[in-house]
C-alpha cells in the first residue's frame, strides 16, 4: 500500500442518551462509532460500505473534523488532528473535505452557485485573494463540467446529478488532499450515479486526491475502491481488496451484503449462495455483547455472545503477502 496519509486508531463517537436523566437514571450513549481502525494511502481510494444506521456519516464527519471523537486518533501525514487547535487546526482541516450525500438539502437555495462554491473561501481566505476568488469558481465549474457561465443560477436551476457536481467543486474549492464522500451518489438515479462516480475518478487522478468513499451497497464501491471496509454497527467487520472482500468474503455478514448484490454474469450467480438476513440492525444505544453482528449469523455459537472478535487475517486467506490487506473479525472466519 501507499504511503498512508490517514490513520485512525481506536476511533470511537458515543452520542449521550439525554432521555431518562431528568429520573435519576444512567442514560447511556448511541455507540455510533465505536472503535474503528483504518488507514487510507496516498492516492488511494477506500470504500466503507453497511447499512444505514452503522456509523458511516458519524464516521466521516469526524475524519473531517466537524466532529471531536470520544476517544482514538487521526494521524493525518503522521500527526493526531484530534489533538490540533487553532491555525495549525484550520491549516489541516483545509486539507481534508468532505461531499455530502443529498445535493437536493446540502445546496443553500438562496445562494448562487458561484457562492456556494466560493464559500470555503470566506471560512479560508488565505487559500485565494479575494480578487482571484471568481476566476477560480468559473475554473471549478468547468473541471467538474459544468459551464462557466452558470455561475449565477441557483441551486434549483439544475438537475441532481448537476447539483452533485456543484458539491463536488466546493469540496475542492480549497484544493484537498483527501475527499470524504459520503454516499455522494446515493440520491441520484441509477443513470446519472455511473457519471457521477467516472468524474470523482477522473478529478482523483487530475487533482491526486484520496478519497474515503462511503456507499450503502458494495457494488457502487467495487469499482472505484483500491480497498474496502465493511461496517456494522460502529465497527469495521472486515477490510480488502477486490479480490478479498468480493472474491473470497470472510465474514457472515460480507457474504450477506454480497448475496443481495445482483450478478452480471449468470455463472457468478449459480456459484453464489442466497444468504437473507435476517432481523433489523439491533440499535447502537444497545450494543449485543461480544460480536455485535451475532444476533443476525446464521454462525453464532456460544463463544460469538462471549468475546468480541478482533480484526485478524482470514484463516487460509489469500496469498502471502496479504495478510495485513484482507482482515476479517470473525471467530470462525
Ligand atoms: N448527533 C447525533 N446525536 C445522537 N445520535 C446520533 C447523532 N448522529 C448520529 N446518531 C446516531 O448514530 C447512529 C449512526 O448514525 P450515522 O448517521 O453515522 O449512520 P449511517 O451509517 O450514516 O446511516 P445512513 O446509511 O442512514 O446514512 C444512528 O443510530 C444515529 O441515529
Ligand atoms: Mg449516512
Amino acid at each position: 500500500m501507499a504511503e498512508p496519509i490517514l490513520e485512525v486508531r481506536g476511533l470511537v463517537k458515543h452520542y449521550p442518551l439525554t432521555r431518562g436523566v431528568r429520573f435519576g437514571r444512567r442514560a447511556g450513549a448511541v455507540r455510533a462509532v465505536d472503535g474503528v481502525d483504518l488507514t487510507l494511502g496516498r492516492g488511494e481510494t477506500l470504500g466503507v460500505v453497511g447499512e444505514s444506521g452503522c456509523g458511516k456519516s458519524t464516521l466521516a464527519r469526524l475524519l473531517v473534523h466537524l466532529e471531536r471523537p470520544t476517544a482514538g486518533a487521526i494521524h493525518y501525514k503522521g500527526e493526531d488532528i484530534t489533538r490540533l487547535s487553532g491555525r495549525a487546526l484550520r491549516a489541516v482541516r483545509r486539507n481534508i473535505q468532505m461531499v455530502f450525500q443529498d445535493p437536493y438539502t446540502s445546496l443553500n437555495p438562496r445562494m448562487t452557485v458561484g457562492d456556494i462554491i466560493g464559500e470555503p473561501y470566506e471560512i479560508h481566505p488565505e487559500a485565494a485573494p479575494k480578487g482571484e476568488r471568481r476566476g477560480r469558481v468559473q475554473e471549478l465549474l468547468e473541471v467538474v463540467g459544468l459551464s462557466p457561465e452558470h455561475i449565477n443560477r441557483y441551486p434549483h436551476q439544475f438537475s441532481g446529478g448537476q447539483r452533485q457536481r456543484i458539491g463536488i467543486a466546493r469540496g475542492l474549492a480549497l484544493r484537498p488532499e483527501v475527499v470524504v464522500a459520503d454516499e455522494p451518489v446515493s440520491a441520484l438515479d441509477v443513470s446519472v450515479q455511473a457519471q457521477v462516480v467516472n468524474l470523482l475518478a477522473r478529478l482523483q487522478r487530475e487533482f491526486e486526491l484520496s478519497y474515503v468513499f462511503i456507499a450503502h451497497d458494495l457494488s457502487v464501491v467495487r469499482h472505484i475502491s483500491d480497498r474496502v471496509a465493511v461496517m456494522y454497527l460502529g465497527r469495521i467487520v472486515e477490510t480488502g481488496t477486490d479480490t478479498g472482500i468480493y472474491d473470497r468474503p470472510a465474514h457472515p455478514y460480507t457474504q450477506a451484503l454480497l448475496s443481495a448484490v445482483p450478478v452480471p454474469d449468470p455463472e457468478g450467480r449459480e456459484k453464489r449462495e442466497r444468504i437473507i438476513l435476517t432481523g433489523d440492525v439491533p440499535s447502537p444505544a444497545d450494543v449485543p455483547s461480544g460480536c455485535r453482528f451475532r444476533t443476525r449469523c446464521r454462525m453464532a455459537q456460544e463463544r460469538c455472545a462471549l468475546e468480541m472478535p478482533e480484526l485478524a487475517a482470514p484463516t487460509g486467506g489469500g496469498p502471502t503477502g496479504s495478510v495485513a490487506v484482507h482482515e476479517v473479525a470473525c471467530h470462525f472466519a
